[in-house]
């Protein structure tokens, strides 16, 4: 269904690269005119270029989401907006709590949580402005379950569904409607890599044997399903696993 006119806009963060960047190009063919944002301009830029060269509408913004005050500057630039998708975030390390890096844990509490709330919160007079808004977080399986060595992650993941529920009950009555995405094991180039601080060992092993991990396509598949459903459905939650995952932790590899 395309969008109306007041609520085209879809912001995505994390655009620069995985899920964010697919969403970006799906939103973008279905009628959204997409602001791109992500730390790395380049990359966004070059993004931007390429969804305008196929006929598509697209804008580039450098936004660290950390940054209180870049993202209210950020969000001065809009009346209104009719999609939000807070993608960007991400897991760092993968040590048990008895040797984990506080720091790490900050850090993705930082992000993936404070970050959420920082562009939601800036946003969401836009997007109740728009008669029509969809706030979409991207939580993780790690958010409805723990596994070893996957605790400040799975910490800040449970926090980022907190919110999205939270939100939900808050706003019920004006027109924004929240949507949580919650995608078990997907393989994009830089997820694992960050995690793991560019060791692409490490990083290899964590898709290692599995014959087909979810890819970016198919999450962003998911989001523009669920922000193209009529205004009135409110779409609360999707858990989408590659086929050859049944838990965080049952895994079917391959020999
Ligand atoms: N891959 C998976 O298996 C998986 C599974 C479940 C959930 N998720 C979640 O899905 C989302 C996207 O994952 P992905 O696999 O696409 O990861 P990715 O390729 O590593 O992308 C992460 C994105 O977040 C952006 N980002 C990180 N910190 C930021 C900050 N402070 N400000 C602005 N942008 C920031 C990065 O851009 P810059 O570095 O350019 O800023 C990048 O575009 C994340 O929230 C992740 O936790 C992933």
């Amino acid at each position: 269904m395309a969008p109306a006119a007041a609520s085209r806009i879809a912001v995505i963060t994390g655009a620069s690269s995985g899920i964010g960047a697919a969403t970006a190009r799906q939103l973008a063919a279905a009628g959204y005119r997409v602001v791109l944002t992500a730390r790395r301009k380049d990359r966004i830029e070059a993004l931007a270029e390429e969804i305008n060269a196929a006929g598509h509408q697209a804008a580039a913004y450098a936004l660290d989401i950390t940054d209180r005050a870049a993202v209210d500057e950020f969000a001065t630039a809009f009346k209104t907006v009719g999609v939000l998708v807070n993608n960007a975030g991400g897991a760092l390390g993968a040590d048990p709590v008895a040797s984990a890096d506080p720091e790490q844990w900050r850090q993705m509490y930082e992000t993936n949580v404070i970050g959420t709330l920082n562009v939601t919160q800036a946003l969401l007079p836009a997007l109740t402005a728009s008669g029509d808004g969809t706030v979409v977080v991207l939580s993780s399986t790690a958010g409805f379950a723990t596994y070893e060595g996957g605790g400040g992650y799975v910490a800040a993941k449970h926090a980022e569904h907190v919110l999205a529920e939270t939100l939900r009950l808050e706003i019920v009555g004006t027109p924004v409607r929240v949507v949580e995405v919650a995608p078990g094991m997907v393989k994009t180039e830089e997820f694992a890599l960050t995690r793991f601080g560019g060791d692409e060992e490490k990083a290899a092993k964590v898709y290692a044997g599995v014959a087909e991990p979810l890819t970016a396509d198919d999450v962003a598949d998911t989001i523009s399903w669920a922000v193209t459903r009529p205004p009135h459905v409110n779409i609360d939650l999707l858990v989408v696993r590659p086929r050859a995952q049944a838990s965080n932790t049952k895994v079917h590899r391959e020999q």
